[in-house]
């Protein structure tokens, strides 16, 4: 026997245990994690004395907007990014042009993508409500990881982009979906059994508040916050998990934002309805008073909320309301960020600054080291039914590995990001807890901060329909 890799004298990490062992490496795949020495030639040993060895951490949640706005970033760079930041699974969003929005284009996305790939990733269909109402099962045929509703959003009728700031009346706009058309949205996604994943604000809510707003002269964040307050997260989560108790769909919640959504997610857990919610770093670890030193860097939707709500997420990631955290990595340029809060696009980068941040919480006792296993790894590869392959360290898995060194301190800086677009918020911010090396199908993609074989990620798709993931 000959051995691919052995990652010796590491501390393996799984949402369950934490204990000392080696890890051999044959055709991509895990073959033992044993304190035992195995025969054969070793190809490339990789000493972890004094590091972690966890399974390779996925961000269920990035943008790369390709094709599409490639000015803001392309897949080649958001997995250069993601290697660089410890991920090794990727998924991406279906809001690109052309969209995800049917069997044809995801071969098609399928193909562009796999070209760039330095990590694996699965794909993200869009539900356009009438518009492709047919494609819905053919694209979970096709393997789909899950179905996206950006509930509340207007979309370019032409581009299929995002309108941050839409108002009724505006041209070639697809307007916010009406709850009928969710409701019959939900009810198909229902009948193939897998997630329908919402981003949750209400339009009409937000239409008229923002008019209020605009009216007075607002233009702080705490006016950005007025016009999209809690209360447009919370009607949509509600309006979401009475729909869900109706239809039976499968309801993941993106990106909360606000403590009372989780209240009443926990509430539906409580039920026993399959409904699930994640969470993202500048819901864990910014409040409102940071716009002060951070700027508009930091506008994303929904909205970074108050103190109050950030201790609330927290409490939700402790008891296990939230099933995982992702980066919403949704970057724009320099350029575009630099203008007034009001009219700057949401979002930023941050598939590669996502673990490092979860580990700092983890060296500032937020969460264990076995939390993280869930919250990054485990937890996302069983909601989306790839945990055959992804997301553990179980023997005959893709030897997908993320190893850590616990002591290594330094801040974040915009330069070492491997994005196109360097926009964050975590500029400076110090970091105890980094990856220092990302392993994919036994293949080392990042090692001390460099990238090295790149470019060989492939698609993953479904092997299961998935576990609704929720509790400890
Ligand atoms: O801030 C955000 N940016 N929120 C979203 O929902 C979309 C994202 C983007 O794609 O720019
Ligand atoms: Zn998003």
């Amino acid at each position: 026997m000959a051995w691919q890799k052995r990652i010796k004298n590491g501390t393996v990490v799984t949402a369950k245990d934490t204990f000392l062992a080696d890890i051999y490496v044959s055709d991509g795949k895990i073959a033992a994690v044993t304190t035992e020495e195995l025969a054969g030639e070793i190809d490339e040993d990789v000493d972890a004395t004094g590091k972690f060895v966890f399974p390779g951490f996925i961000d269920t949640h990035i943008h790369s907007r390709d094709p599409g706005p490639t000015y803001k970033e392309d897949f080649t760079h958001s997995t250069q990014a993601a290697a660089a930041g410890g991920i090794t699974t990727v998924f991406e969003m279906p809001n690109t042009n052309p969209p995800v929005n049917n069997a044809a284009n995801f071969d098609r996305q399928h193909a562009h993508l796999e070209a760039q790939a330095s990590v694996d990733f699965a794909l993200w269909g869009i539900c356009l409500g009438h518009l492709n109402e047919m494609d819905i099962a053919p694209l979970d045929d096709k393997g789909v990881a899950a179905f996206k509703f950006f509930w509340g959003y207007a979309v370019h009728e032409e581009t299929y982009q995002l309108m941050y700031n839409y108002k009724p009346g505006m041209e070639k706009v697809i307007p916010p979906f009406h709850d009928g058309e969710v409701y019959k949205m939900m009810q198909n996604v229902a009948g193939t059994g897998r997630v329908f994943a919402v981003h949750a604000e209400n339009n009409d809510l937000i239409q008229t508040l923002t008019g209020e707003v605009e009216a007075r002269g607002g233009t702080t964040y705490d006016d950005l916050i007025a016009g999209r307050p809690q209360l447009a997260e919370v009607l949509t989560v509600q309006a979401g998990i009475d729909m869900a108790r109706a239809t039976g769909v499968r309801l993941h919640i993106l990106h909360v934002s606000a403590g009372e959504s989780l209240k009443r997610i926990r509430a539906a857990q409580n039920e026993g309805l399959p409904i699930t919610v994640e969470t993202c770093p500048h819901y864990l670890f910014l409040a409102a008073e940071d716009y002060d030193t951070i700027g508009a860097k930091m506008k994303v939707y929904p909205p970074v909320k108050t103190a109050a709500d950030r201790e609330e997420i927290w409490q939700h990631v402790a008891n296990g309301t939230i099933s995982h955290i992702c980066s919403d990595h949704a970057p724009h340029t320099e350029e575009e960020k630099d203008g007034s809060l009001w009219e700057i696009p949401a979002g930023m980068c941050g598939v590669e600054t996502l673990a490092p941040l979860v580990l700092n919480a983890a060296s500032e006792g937020k969460i264990s080291l076995n939390d993280v296993a869930r919250l990054l790894a485990e937890n996302p590869a069983r909601l989306f039914g790839v945990d055959d392959r992804k997301g553990t360290l179980v023997p005959g898995t893709d030897a997908d590995l993320t190893i850590v060194d616990m002591l290594k301190e330094a801040p974040i800086q915009r330069e070492n990001l491997h994005s196109k677009s360097k926009v964050t918020a975590y500029d400076g911010f110090d970091v105890k807890g980094w990856p220092v090396m990302t392993i994919v199908r036994g293949n080392t993609v990042m090692q001390d901060g460099d990238l090295r074989e790149t470019g060989r990620g492939q698609l993953v798709t479904p092997g299961n329909k998935g576990a609704t993931v929720y509790g400890l």
